[in-house]
């Protein structure tokens, strides 16, 4: 059997039904074009008939994404492949992506339809992709907890059907590694075309055990691997790529596989996806936390100090944390702007590289030293800014101890002013209130975090916010150098997101 492992990136699919995580168009093509230049072998660029917003996003990385497979979403309807292979059409290598559940919960209270009808949605709806496209995938949503016997007679109707790949998800978390491997050796043993595809797997981590699933799913044969950048995803997330990958390629004596990743992106796309979520990444995470290449108890030190190999079993080079290093100053010019940025890989359009060189020289004046992940802030908050929206014109705070803060808050939209004043329970809470009142919309914050980009007393306060209006939980995001300004941007953006989703699904 081949050994190489497929890599299947679903930050923008699965990686998007993060609570809160949900992203634009621009932010998924800079994802997918790192994704690329990672190479990853398929990215689901995501949902296309779930929203206008998702199709947008799958037809812009399809059309602008080169080299690796692009694949679509689709439940087991006609019309969700004919949305996905419309957005899918300048792909150079699309692939569709169907699903439909097996397991007796899901087909007794969510389908409610009999293991007949199932076998003929899954083989009608394969067959119907297949006259779109070659590449098609096929997932048994829950096949985690469908009776093995079933999920054998589903898999080997879906191959027949045309599926040249069957992804076995963990949908619920709920299995552990020796389970999971003995589902796939018992698939690998009653399927008899099962050498006709390849089989994925598609673990989620409620349990905490996706990574460790996923490494004894290839163990069992598995060939193909979906996960997403930081485990993020639904619930508890998805596998996270970082440590699939390091851990297959850290323990080779073990996991002899091929897997043509460049790890050097890996931290690299993990600021980035931590930045445009707003989903931080927590300090002890593994591979890419701050803290894990971190040496701090002093027997530790010293050990690694003589032979770094004490207590380091992968180097910070081979995921790509450098140095934190100084960049440009504030006499760099706009060429070596624009050549930092695409180094850091991103190709910018015209008017975002002006607005971001701009907040560049603006953030220069202010702060002495410019790092690589002030920059990627910045870019960031340009990227999340919503075209047309309300921006912040100025903020006037008074608070202390023992005084009520207020705020004056003045924004503009469409070159017109608007301006009030509130009070609140401290400086951010005045001024959120204020741009409440000034738009006149109801939600409520539902998250609020706050976090430096790099260290120094002068370093850019990153804020990511959740509000909600009780249907839709949006994130924003927003930097600056003075905090209570950070989040006033962080708040407005996301009521910026929330009213343009608002219209986007009027429209729908
Ligand atoms: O978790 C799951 O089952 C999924 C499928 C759509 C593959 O995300
Ligand atoms: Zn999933």
């Amino acid at each position: 059997m081949d050994n190489r492992i497929i890599i299947f990136d679903t930050t923008l699919r699965d990686g998007e039904q993060s609570p809160g995580a949900s992203m634009n168009t621009e932010e998924k093509l800079q994802i997918a074009k790192h994704l690329a230049r990672m190479k990853v072998d398929v990215i689901e660029a995501g949902f296309p008939i779930a929203s206008q917003g998702d199709f947008e996003a799958v037809t812009a990385v399809a059309e602008t994404v080169k080299g690796v497979t692009i694949c679509g979403l689709c439940r087991s309807l006609n019309k969700d492949i004919d949305r996905a292979v419309e957005a899918l059409k300048n792909a150079e290598k699309p692939r569709l992506h169907v699903f439909l559940a097996t397991s007796k919960i899901h087909l007794e209270y969510k389908l409610k339809m009999a293991e007949d009808k199932i076998l003929e949605t899954a083989v009608n709806a394969v067959k119907y992709a297949k006259s779109f496209y070659n590449d098609v995938e096929f997932s048994p949503e829950d096949a985690s907890r469908t009776e093995p016997s079933f999920l054998a007679k589903v898999t080997e109707a879906v191959i027949d059907a045309g599926a040249t790949t069957v992804n076995i998800p963990d949908t619920v978390g709920y299995t552990t590694p020796e389970e999971f491997y003995n589902l796939i050796t018992y698939l690998y043993k009653n399927v008899k075309n099962i050498n006709q595809a390849v089989i994925s797997v598609h673990c989620h981590n409620d349990l905490g055990l996706a990574v460790a699933n996923s490494l004894a799913a290839i163990r069992a044969g598995a060939r193909q691997v979906e996960c997403t950048v930081n485990g993020i995803g639904e619930r508890a997330g998805n596998c996270a790529m970082e440590e699939f990958i390091m851990a297959a390629k850290t323990r080779k004596d073990i996991y002899d596989y091929q897997i043509d990743l460049d790890t050097t992106k890996i931290y690299p796309i993990s600021t980035l996806v931590s930045k445009i979520t707003g989903i931080f990444v927590q300090r002890n995470k593994a591979i890419v936390g701050q803290n894990a290449f971190a040496h701090e108890a002093g027997i530790h030190q010293h050990g690694y100090l003589a032979n770094k190999e004490t207590y380091e079993i992968m180097t910070p080079e081979s995921v790509g944390i450098k140095e934190a290093t100084l960049v440009l100053g504030k006499h760099s010019g706009r060429h070596a702007f624009q050549k930092h940025m695409e180094d850091l890989g991103f190709s910018l359009t015209e008017e975002k590289l002006n607005a971001t060189f701009k907040a560049f020289k603006d953030l220069a004046d202010k702060k002495k030293e410019v790092y690589d992940d002030d920059l990627i802030s910045l870019i960031e908050t340009e990227l999340g800014t919503v075209a047309g929206g309300y921006e912040i014109e100025n903020i006037q705070i008074q608070t202390g101890n023992n005084i009520r803060p207020v705020a004056c808050v003045k924004i503009k939209k469409d070159g017109e002013f608007f301006e009030d004043a509130s009070i609140g329970d401290g400086p951010v809470d005045a001024a959120c209130q204020a741009i409440k009142r000034i738009i006149g919309i109801d939600c409520n914050l539902e998250d609020y975090r706050l976090h430096s980009s790099t260290s120094g007393m002068d370093a850019i306060g990153e804020v990511s916010t959740i509000i909600t209006d009780g249907k839709y939980h949006i994130t924003g995001k927003a930097s600056d150098t003075d905090v209570i300004i950070a989040s006033a941007k962080s708040f407005l953006n996301a009521v910026n997101r929330l009213i343009n989703i608002k219209e986007q699904n009027k429209k729908d």
